[in-house]
């Protein structure tokens, strides 16, 4: 038969968690493994914004043909000032631009089969960590796949180790930089390091491709995208992609954006020609729902700041989580080994648990966390934090 030849893989180890945790009996498990935020009931809310935008959609939308390959215009617009601030020079003198897609991953596709069609023989470096899903999506649009030291095996950043990487690097190799909440570690760069980045990436003529997944959930919305504007304010080209699924709570309406900016308007079409025709491969033009709503949101000033006070709340409760753990743990005598915890920025914490003692927290306690020690702090429940420390601590000893 035509299938006989085909073997079965493992799934993904991210979503197989979801389905591994729903099926677990335990009424006091944590789930600790997909990037996704709860409130204090475990839910992942509807943000009030999100569903007064829907309202109005409902109410107003008049037709559901075809957004164009680009998708809504405003949509845009209204992300570039988002990301790179309402008075960017770029924006002034249109030299950058936004496609919309499916979700920040859809956004890293096309940027991948951009680099690959456009820019013939580039190779990508990521960081050493990095989010699984970047290794098999540049690798699956054929480009070569090169690394960069980030954390080391003692769980500690590495800042030298990666400018010295980054300095090897072929002149013209797309470098994949995380704006914020690095995922999996969630240890961030300093401005001064950041500064540093820049330097190594100009100098050896790299071009970034910052991937800007969880804007506001780690600073602020404005403080995390420090890097991003500075980049883009000193460098003539660069790739950004931006994620909606966390900060509007978006997830499953997939809604992202990769924007370009190009040395010129004139230069920009060109890119724009070519990325306009590469979407109509992938997937022809992009939902629209999520985008739609994005637009209602950020483009009225009273939604607009009911939502930025929702994603303020968003971020305090993980950073509360935060330190609320590592204040759980300090009466097992933990307070040292996982005080990184509090330090880290965004849901993900790599807490430097081995794969063995993650195995033993599933099956002890019914704790869910990926293989590599990566926790979702944002999934813990603030009134069960002494009963997670209680699980962590059984598992140290
Ligand atoms: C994660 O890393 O858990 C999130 O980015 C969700 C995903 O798609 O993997």
């Amino acid at each position: 038969m035509h299938f006989d030849a085909i073997a079965r893989v493992p799934g993904d180890p991210i979503l197989g968690l979801m389905e591994a945790y729903a099926k677990d009996s335990n009424p006091n498990k944590f789930d600790l493994g997909v990037g996704v935020f709860k409130d204090a009931q475990g839910l992942t809310p509807v943000p009030v914004a999100v569903k007064v935008a829907e309202q109005r959609l409902l109410d107003s939308q008049a037709s559901k043909s075809y957004v164009g390959g680009h998708g809504d215009a405003t949509f845009g617009r209204l992300i570039c000032e988002l990301v790179l601030g309402n008075e960017s020079p770029l924006l002034q003198a249109q030299r950058v631009g936004t496609t919309q897609t499916p979700g920040g991953t859809g956004a890293l596709r096309l940027a991948a089969e951009f680099i690959k069609h456009c820019l013939p023989g580039r190779g990508i470096w990521l960081s050493d960590p990095t989010w699984p899903i970047h290794e098999t999506l540049f690798a699956s649009a054929g480009l070569a796949v090169h690394h960069y030291p980030y954390v080391g095996a003692d769980n500690r950043l590495n800042v030298p180790a990666m400018l010295t990487a980054l300095e090897s690097a072929p002149k013209g190799d797309v470098v994949l930089l995380h704006a914020c909440c690095h995922n999996p570690t969630g240890f961030d760069l300093s401005q001064q390091d950041w500064l540093a980045v820049l330097e190594v990436v100009r100098r050896r003529e790299l071009l970034p491709l910052i991937d800007f997944a969880y804007q506001g959930f780690g600073d602020g919305l404005e403080e995390d995208a420090w890097m991003v504007r500075r980049f883009a304010a000193e460098l003539p080209e660069l790739l950004i992609t931006s994620s909606c699924s966390k900060n509007f709570g978006l997830y499953r309406e997939r809604t992202g954006a990769l924007l370009v900016s190009s040395k010129d308007a004139q230069k920009l079409l060109d890119v724009r020609s070519q990325l306009a025709l590469l979407a109509r491969n992938l997937w022809s033009t992009p939902p629209d729902h999520g985008a739609a709503v994005v637009a209602q949101i950020l483009g009225d000033p009273a939604l607009k700041h009911l939502w930025v006070e929702e994603v303020d709340a968003m971020r305090q409760r993980i950073a509360q989580l935060r330190t609320g753990l590592v204040e759980a743990l300090a009466p097992h005598g933990l307070r040292e080994r996982f005080a990184h915890i509090a330090q880290q920025r965004g849901m993900f914490s790599y807490t430097g648990l081995s794969a063995e003692q993650v195995t033993q927290l599933r099956e002890r306690h019914s704790v869910y966390l990926v293989s590599t020690g990566r926790a979702n702090i944002a999934g813990a429940d603030a009134a069960r934090l002494d009963a997670l420390a209680a699980a962590i601590a059984d598992v140290c000893r």
